[in-house]
């Protein structure tokens, strides 16, 4: 049948260059390509694999407007935090972002201006900077405390499937970087990388926006009856599922398993054959059901129905998230929107990762948030000191900010 080679050969002859010539006119800013995320092992939540795009939220303008009036009174106590998403072995762009958001200075350095620097996961797989993103990482934890400041980082559902063995989205020329699969497996496990991530790295976090809620990780008390006491913003990879059983006490309960199953993964002796081609080798045999539940689709590492449920149903489900992990807002990366930080009921719900790596080619993006506690001068009526607390959340891109929300509330107490 020497007919039907030809016309197949000519048939992706011209889908080669159809490609070629659609990547040249940057059809791919015009409309949205959907490239496949990762699917879990167990391939539950294929139904799934659509990055989203939801509107604008109604209430943005408005929000834009009060959030240019900020002005700091004496005795005010301000927070900043930078939080940035999925990285994905792109240094150069991570570098960008950073440098936009002002966490670092052009030479990549820590610039002080920031208080936290929060990274959501998956710094690893579909790019080449691996080793490099790691090691700066660690340069910035090191010089951040110098400052007085602090970077927060997360283990993604990519950090846990190459420690897991699942090297499905590892590209042949960043295993180069480490010499070969062998010493690229060792260095996750025990060596520099893997212990960075033991020591370094949690799954979740609580991150207070005052400090008399504790240092950053300290559980929520559900008998704090303090205004301050949900004064705090949870960060993880995928999200924290309303019917994920293991939340509370919020976060050590999931760090907890998250620290255990790591040490078996990373202690799993002879260390799996990599999947491919091998076979999918799974977690441990000894991880407990919890640990388990940690790495399926509903627990907080793979998780995406904050992202792309319904508006209706994840507002309805929110607070009670919220409420049982002593938190504000929760802000995950994981489910990509190439376009925009999605922000949902109000600012409850943020969804940072814009696919920032050269691997999906969406925009540069940071969250910002900024907090103030300012005194009023007048006392309440019963002489408690009385406070304005402010909280606006903006989105950075290289050439605008959007405010995605604005909280300000007046409070009483000593803090
Ligand atoms: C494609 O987009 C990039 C970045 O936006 C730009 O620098 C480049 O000139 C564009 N190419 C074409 C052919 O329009
Ligand atoms: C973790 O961070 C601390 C603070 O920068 C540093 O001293 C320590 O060496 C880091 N751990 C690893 C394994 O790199």
């Amino acid at each position: 049948m020497p007919r039907f080679w030809t016309r197949l050969l000519a048939a992706l002859t011209a889908l080669f260059v159809l490609i070629l010539v659609a990547r040249s006119y940057n059809v791919s800013a015009q409309f949205q390509f959907s490239w496949p995320l990762a699917v879990h092992p167990d391939g539950q939540n294929e139904g799934l694999q659509i990055p989203l795009n939801t509107g604008k939220s109604a209430d943005m303008t408005n929000a834009h407007k009060q959030g240019q009036a900020t002005s700091i009174a004496p005795g005010t106590f301000s927070r900043k935090i930078v939080a940035v998403g999925d990285l994905h072995g792109d240094l150069g762009n991570a570098h960008k972002v950073l440098e936009m958001a002002g966490v670092v200075t052009e030479e990549g350095k820590w610039s002080g201006n920031v208080d936290f620097f929060v990274q959501t996961g998956d710094i690893i797989d579909r790019g080449d900077d691996t080793i490099k993103l790691y090691d700066w990482m660690e340069e910035l934890r090191a010089q951040a405390l110098e400052k007085s400041g602090n970077v927060i980082s997360h283990l993604g559902n990519h950090e846990w499937m190459n420690v897991i063995g699942d090297w499905r989205y590892v590209p042949q020329t960043e295993i180069k970087t480490f010499g070969n699969p062998g010493a690229r497996q060792q260095e996750l496990m025990t060596g520099r990388i893997g212990k960075r991530w033991a020591q370094n790295y949690s799954t979740t976090s609580r991150l207070p926006l005052h400090p008399s809620l504790g240092e950053p990780n300290t559980d929520y008390d559900p008998s704090d009856k303090s205004p301050l006491s949900h004064a705090a913003v949870s960060f993880v990879h995928g999200g924290l599922s309303p019917t994920y059983p293991d939340l509370t006490p919020f976060p050590s309960k999931i760090n907890d398993l998250g620290h255990s199953l790591l040490h078996k993964l990373q202690h799993r002796n002879p260390p799996p054959a990599p999947h491919p081609p091998n076979p999918y080798p799974g977690l441990t045999h000894d991880a407990t059901p919890a640990e388990h539940r940690l790495y399926e689709t509903n627990g907080p590492l793979w998780y995406r129905g904050w992202a792309l449920e319904s508006e209706q149903k994840v507002c309805a489900a929110v607070d009670a998230v919220l409420q049982k992990t002593g938190t504000r807002r929760m802000i995950m990366g994981h489910t990509p929107d190439f376009e925009k930080i999605v922000s949902r009921c109000g600012g409850k719900i943020v969804i940072i990762d814009t696919g920032i790596s050269h691997a999906y080619g969406g925009v540069l993006a940071a969250l910002s948030i900024e907090y103030t506690l300012k005194p009023l001068s007048e006392p309440s009526s019963s002489g408690a000191k009385r406070w304005t607390e402010r909280e606006v959340v903006t989105a950075v891109y290289m050439d605008h900010r959007d405010v995605l929300a604005v909280n300000q509330r007046e409070i009483e107490g000593s803090f």
